[in-house]
């Protein structure tokens, strides 16, 4: 009997968009930090734009349980017609950034992942694209070079340029590259996270996985260049918006994006006409 040929596997995404965001009280005690505005769309569709840019057309958007109403207000069918299929879960308690794969361990199934952080805003949307149309086994996540390298989990390289080392929040950091908030798997990426013990912060964390994926050799950082910020303080939050106006990342959107939100737009026109009347 013929062998049959090993199913390809899918890139699905994921957006981790729950939280508690208290750096935002009071904003987020009325809705999510991921459906604040930055400019003039929610933050929830810059990490969205990656994915869709990157040709994933499965998505999971993991919520807090008292925003979920919301998400589906704005995200519910906008997409269906362009093919892309969102589903949504529900994290009742933060756990963790390596919750997400727990989560998502039966939508991930036996295909490879991209997991967003839905308050990470990247300038170059392509680049970030490119690299996970690419990807083809282990993990990859995305570094980039700071002034405070204390605050993040840095990525230690040798003179080769290859990683050594990754460590969290570091007294003396061997590097200035720090780890943002993007990061690409295969399969094998849930049983590993389902193995992990919360850190001295109570969270399961994502740079857990990264030191095994690194201790298997399979993983790869890849530098990126142009802006990151994730969205988390008043601050970091306006700074957002005036970057994307300033550096018109607006315009790096897929058309996909700029279609369906064109299209809601129209919906919510002729919905306040009609409460008008
Ligand atoms: P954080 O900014 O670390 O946490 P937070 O959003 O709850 O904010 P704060 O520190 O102000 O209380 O989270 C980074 C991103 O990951 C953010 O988009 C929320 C999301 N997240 C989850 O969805 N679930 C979780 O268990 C955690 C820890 C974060």
């Amino acid at each position: 009997m013929a062998k049959r040929k090993p199913k390809k596997k899918k890139m699905k995404g994921i957006i981790l968009a729950g939280g508690t965001a208290t750096r935002l009280f009071p904003l987020t005690a009325t809705t999510s930090k991921q459906l604040l505005p930055i400019y003039d769309r929610q933050m929830i569709f810059y990490p969205l734009n990656i994915l869709i840019k990157a040709g994933i057309r499965e998505i999971l958007i993991i919520v807090a349980p008292e925003h979920s109403g919301q998400f589906l207000n704005l995200l519910g069918s906008i997409f269906e017609k362009y093919n892309i299929h969102l589903e949504f879960k529900v994290q009742k308690v933060p756990k963790g950034l390596a919750d997400a794969f727990i989560a998502g361990e039966d939508f991930i199934d036996n295909d490879n992942v991209a997991m967003i952080l839905g308050d990470n805003i990247f300038e170059d949307s392509a680049r970030l694209a490119r690299d996970i149309k690419l990807f083809k086994k282990g993990g990859i996540i995305f570094a980039k070079e700071v002034p405070d390298p204390e605050r993040f989990g840095i990525v230690e390289f040798d003179k080769n340029g290859k990683v050594i080392s990754i460590e969290e929040k570091p007294e003396k950091p061997k590097s200035h590259y720090c780890v943002t908030g993007i990061y690409v798997y295969d399969h094998n990426v849930a049983k590993i996270a389902k193995k992990l013990s919360p850190s001295e912060r109570g969270e399961i964390e994502v740079t857990d996985i990264n030191k095994k994926y690194l201790k298997m050799g399979k993983l790869a950082v890849n530098k990126i260049k142009g802006a990151w910020l994730d969205a988390g303080t008043f601050d970091s939050l306006l700074e957002a918006g005036n970057i994307v106006k300033e550096k018109k990342i607006y315009r790096d959107f897929d058309p996909i994006i700029n279609k369906a939100i064109k299209e809601f737009n129209k919906e919510l026109k002729i919905l306040a006409k009609k409460r008008l009347a």
